[in-house]
């Protein structure tokens, strides 16, 4: 049975975590973008669907392409950060449908390739498991700076060529320091974002 998880984990992932701006620079190992991954891959999606495609860019060279693709402010972030993650949606998602929904292989029939709705489920799971990636690195103690300041069709251009791969948005991970950190904004309250029905 499931229990509240203790403070000191709600501080960690949402309380307290905040995006970051600055980076240390050392690297991360692979063994740790992986439980990242491992972590972030268990979240829900429609019918199991699954369309996010990560790319964990920690080169050099990858860093510098990324870097250029972006607004300056960010170009000079994700230079600084010892990993920056593009999150994107595989467009053709319904073919590993029959794999990762089992007991009802013909969903992928749900999804017509090129169909508004194969695009709007792509983008909106997809999205979701950005979500959800960001919150499994802040789980497992990293920090992370989320961006939409950069050129998506030249992301495309690059790390997506001969896909049928579009990337959504982009965010760095690591160990954030507090370079540049605004203060905390401020968030709605209930009374101005939800309603009980
Ligand atoms: C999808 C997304 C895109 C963002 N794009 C940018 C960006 O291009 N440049 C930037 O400096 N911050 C960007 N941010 C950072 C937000 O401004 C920041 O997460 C928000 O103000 C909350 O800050 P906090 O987590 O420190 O409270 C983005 C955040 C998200 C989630």
């Amino acid at each position: 049975m499931s229990s509240p998880l203790p403070d000191a984990c709600l501080d960690q992932i949402f309380r307290e975590a905040r995006t970051r701006n600055g980076w240390q620079p050392e690297p991360l190992a692979e063994t740790l973008l992986r439980a990242v991954y491992d972590l972030a891959r268990m979240g829900p999606t429609s019918a199991n669907c699954s369309p996010a495609r990560f790319v964990f860019v920690t080169s050099d060279e990858g860093r510098e392409t990324l870097a250029s693709l972006a607004s300056a402010t960010n170009g000079a972030k994700i230079r600084q950060a010892p990993c920056t993650v593009i999150i994107g949606h595989d467009l053709e998602f319904m073919d590993r449908i029959p794999e990762l929904f089992p007991h009802n292989p013909g969903a992928k029939d749900w999804f017509p390739k090129g169909s508004e709705l194969a695009e709007r489920t792509a983008f909106r799971n997809g999205t979701l498991q950005g979500a959800y990636l960001m919150l499994a690195a802040r789980s497992l103690g990293l920090d992370c700076g989320p961006m939409s300041g950069f050129s998506n069709d030249k992301v495309d251009a690059a790390f997506f060529a001969g896909t049928t791969v579009k990337s959504n948005f982009i965010c760095s991970i690591g160990h954030g320091t507090d370079k540049d950190l605004f203060p905390r904004g401020p968030r709605l309250s209930f009374e101005d974002a939800c309603r009980i029905a």
